[in-house]
């Protein structure tokens, strides 16, 4: 019997409709050719839709998301409404209701592709970026007193459990085996400054390490993983990190990886729901011209499609997308795609139905 998913698809704000559009003329052609169905829903919340009626994250919608087989999101932001309560009225709402507690965030550079880094290939900018995504600096604890006044507190404080950072860890190592690659997790942390987070993490780390003889482990200070990113990112295979640090490092792994045209990210709850987004913003000044590059969004497809298990799909949009940037595309980490939004995801749904990388 052929599989039939059932997808949410949250267009969200600015250039994020468009580049979705995008993402879905991909999945729709991976599901033709690699024999699955589709049954797409979509939810119009972002910033629009808040403006109009004043909801945010409506309750009702949580409970239609978490029956779904996955999620995918284009960008959520506004020009007209304060900076973080979409940000914190969604994406993180929606990442802490459906206990989404992985952020998945490949770094890679594809041949074509320009990296602001000398002399660095395609072999040596090939690592993923394990990212807590449900605790953290992001639980949201802490307040202030006296606000607005010269004796004002502020105190945001970083909630570190057992169980998120052990289910965290866990997966980066299991993670870490599948990919198959260097075999080698490396622990991104703060163990000389952050002495109660970090040693939680730390000692968490050995402990499951123990279980893992096959994985080669690292640790790194988060300062210093920044200099390595840039002087020797051949040295990472797999990086498991806090939700803050995570956020940090993978803007600068989408860096030099080609930019946030590139970059795409998974919010993973791997017992449950999980969430697919391209990295960036919604870029709101660029709305309708066009001019941004949807395959970050793709990308999200191909981790979207990897997750469900349909992976002949996920090999297949990757080597449409590898051969795009490769052979079709100008430069694109200036921003010059010599493509519209649109060509580009006709380019790659092309490559999809021709079978390449079968
Ligand atoms: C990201 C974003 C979000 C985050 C913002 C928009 C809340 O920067 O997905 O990395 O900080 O997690
Ligand atoms: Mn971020």
């Amino acid at each position: 019997m052929t599989k039939k998913y059932d997808i949410a698809v949250l267009p969200g704000d600015g250039t994020g409709p468009e580049v979705v559009d995008e993402g879905l003329k991909v999945l729709e052609a991976a599901a033709a050719k690699y024999d699955f169905e589709l049954n797409l829903s979509t939810f119009n919340i972002g910033g629009d839709h808040y403006i109009s009626t004043g909801e945010i994250l409506p309750e009702n919608i949580v409970d239609e998301l978490s029956k779904k087989d996955a999620i995918f999101l284009g960008a959520i932001g506004h020009p007209d409404v304060k900076p973080g309560i979409l940000e914190k009225g969604i994406l993180l709402s929606l990442r802490f209701a459906l206990d989404q507690y992985i952020n998945l965030r490949p770094v890679k550079l594809y041949e074509g592709v320009a990296t602001p880094l000398k002399d660095k290939t395609p072999e040596d900018i090939d690592f993923v970026v394990v990212r807590e995504n449900s605790e953290g600096l992001y639980a949201g604890a802490g307040g202030c007193l006296k606000k607005g006044t010269p004796d004002e507190v502020a105190i945001q404080e970083s909630i570190n459990t057992r169980k998120g950072v052990e289910r965290c860890i866990r997966y980066a190592f299991e993670y870490c085996r599948k990919r198959n690659k260097g075999k080698k997790l490396t622990l991104c942390g703060k163990t000389n400054v952050l002495t109660f987070a970090f040693n939680l993490w730390e000692r968490t780390f050995n402990e499951v390490a123990k279980e893992y003889p096959d994985i080669e482990t690292d640790y790194a200070h988060v300062d210093a993983i920044c200099m390595w990113m840039v002087k020797n990112p051949e040295w990472f295979d797999v990086i498991v990190t806090d939700n803050m640090f995570g956020d940090i490092i993978t803007d600068l792994g989408a860096m030099i990886q080609g930019g946030m045209g590139i970059a795409a990210g998974g919010n993973i709850n791997p017992e449950g729901v999980s969430m697919f987004e391209p990295i960036g913003g919604s870029a709101p000044k660029y709305t309708g011209l066009q001019i941004i590059n949807p395959i970050a969004a793709i990308s999200s497809v191909q981790l979207l499609l990897e997750t469900l298990g349909e992976s002949a799909a996920a090999v297949s949009v990757e080597s449409a997308v590898k051969k795009t940037l490769r052979d079709d595309l100008k430069d694109v980490a200036a921003g010059k795609m010599g493509y519209t939004t649109s060509e580009v995801g006709d380019i790659i749904v092309n490559y999809v139905k021709s079978g390449v990388g079968e």
